[in-house]
């Protein structure tokens, strides 16, 4: 399901297009006034609807910083990292890896979060992987926003992924998964653990997708 669905669940109304042809007829607004004027022709443009909050829309400050016409400085990239690395929870008890074959339905599953949902429980949501990414040969259609992941874990050298050789690409996958701006600040892959989209089973389930050598993305 692509972001603008999961935003709010809400159709854009007609008042959006009438505040930005508004906003063309003022006499030179400036960038500030302009950026002002979007923001609350879009904040008008969606309600609540069961789960699916109009909160949704509101930017926290990285996004707010990648969303600007200029992009982020290298010191605020870095800040930017440092806190997403900060906010990584690892798996309980060290375990990373579950079942490959729930994290090869995880990967294929784009639904979730929507306002006709009953709950907001991430163990309702896919982790739409394959919107984004190449995953497996026998895929008919994927996204190529993110890179292909055919292989991920034979790349990487991971015969044993409880090996502590195998360690650090085991814990950079984990933070990757629970928090991509940790390694790319203004990085467009969803933050499934730190926004609870997905919980922690789910994210070792997509581990073993990725890093288990009998994974069908390893063959
Ligand atoms: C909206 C697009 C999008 C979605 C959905 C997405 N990703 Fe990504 N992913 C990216 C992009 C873009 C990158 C490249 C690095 C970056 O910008 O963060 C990436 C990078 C990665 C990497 C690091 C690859 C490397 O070589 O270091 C992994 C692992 C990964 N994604 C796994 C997943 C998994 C598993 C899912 C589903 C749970 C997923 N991604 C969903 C966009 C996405």
């Amino acid at each position: 399901m692509n972001p603008i669905t999961r935003i709010a669940g809400a159709a854009v109304g007609s008042t959006v297009f009438a505040a930005l042809l508004a906003a063309g007829c003022a006499t030179s607004p400036s960038p500030a006034e302009l950026d002002a004027q979007a923001r609350a022709a879009v904040k008008a443009s969606f309600r609540d609807q069961g789960i699916a909050k109009a909160t949704r829309i509101d930017q926290d400050a990285l996004q707010a910083a990648c969303s600007s016409d200029k992009p982020p400085n290298e010191q605020l990239v870095e800040q930017i990292q440092a806190d997403a690395m900060r906010s990584v929870r690892w798996p309980a008890g060290g375990q990373y890896l579950g079942d490959w074959r729930a994290g090869e339905k995880l990967a294929q599953d784009g639904r979730g979060m929507t306002w006709t949902d009953a709950s907001d429980d991430p163990k309702g949501n896919g982790g739409n992987c394959y919107n984004c990414h190449q995953i497996d040969k026998k895929e008919l259609s994927y996204g190529t926003i993110g890179p292909s992941l055919w292989n991920y874990g034979k790349q990487r050298g991971v015969a044993d992924p409880s090996s502590p050789v195998s360690a650090p690409i085991v814990q950079y996958t984990w933070a990757k998964l629970y928090n991509a701006k940790a390694f790319a600040a203004c990085s467009t892959m969803p933050r499934f653990g730190y926004k609870h989209l997905l919980n922690e089973q789910q994210m070792r389930d997509l581990m073993a997708l990725l890093l288990d050598p009998k994974s069908p993305v390893n063959q």
